[in-house]
């Protein structure tokens, strides 16, 4: 599969929600993903696969020193195919250029997926949030220290 990865364009903002109902369970308003686009744009990055967009992450600066994914997703047909880890990838050297010592996340406790996603790119789980989602659901916080290099 040929991916080639970019930065969302709000002209794009149909597909990513698109993306989000069919993937996460939390559901947005339409203006979060505008808000967060532009508090921190070089962050919120697509992977295309041909034409479609495949995939997206997001998210903000939190502190003075923290970075946080806000949102992770990959369409179902595009998984396994590396997509995920570019989409980290790219979202860590852009918390690396704004001078970040880690990067933090929410995931629900029973995404078993998602946190072995995580922990395989060497994130932790350092915190457990009672409640936490929309639908009452318990959350883990994960975290990662970032190294310049
Ligand atoms: C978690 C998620 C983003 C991963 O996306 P993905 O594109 O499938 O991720 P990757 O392809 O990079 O990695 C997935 C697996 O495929 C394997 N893989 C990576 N590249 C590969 C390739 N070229 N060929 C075959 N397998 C590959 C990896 O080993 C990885 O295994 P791991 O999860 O045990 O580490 C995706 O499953 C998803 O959107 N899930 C629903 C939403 C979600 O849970 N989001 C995160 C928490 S909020």
């Amino acid at each position: 599969m040929f991916v080639q990865f970019r930065l969302f364009n709000p002209s794009e903002l149909g597909a990513i929600i698109e993306i989000t109902k069919k993937n996460l369970t939390e559901r947005y308003n339409d203006f979060v993903f505008l808000d967060i686009q532009r508090s921190w744009p070089s962050a919120f990055i697509v992977g295309m696969s041909d034409h479609s967009i495949a995939g997206f992450i997001c998210g903000g600066i939190s502190g003075e020193k923290e970075a946080r994914i806000l949102m992770l997703a990959v369409d179902t047909p595009f998984r396994n195919n590396g997509i995920g880890t570019g989409l980290m990838s790219l979202f860590e050297e852009e918390a690396l250029k704004v001078k970040v010592n880690k990067v933090k996340l929410e995931v629900r406790t029973d995404n078993l997926e998602g946190i072995n996603f995580y922990k395989n790119h060497g994130y932790l789980i350092s915190s457990l949030l009672p409640s936490y989602y929309n639908d009452g659901s318990d959350a883990y916080t994960m975290e990662k220290p970032l190294i310049p290099t």
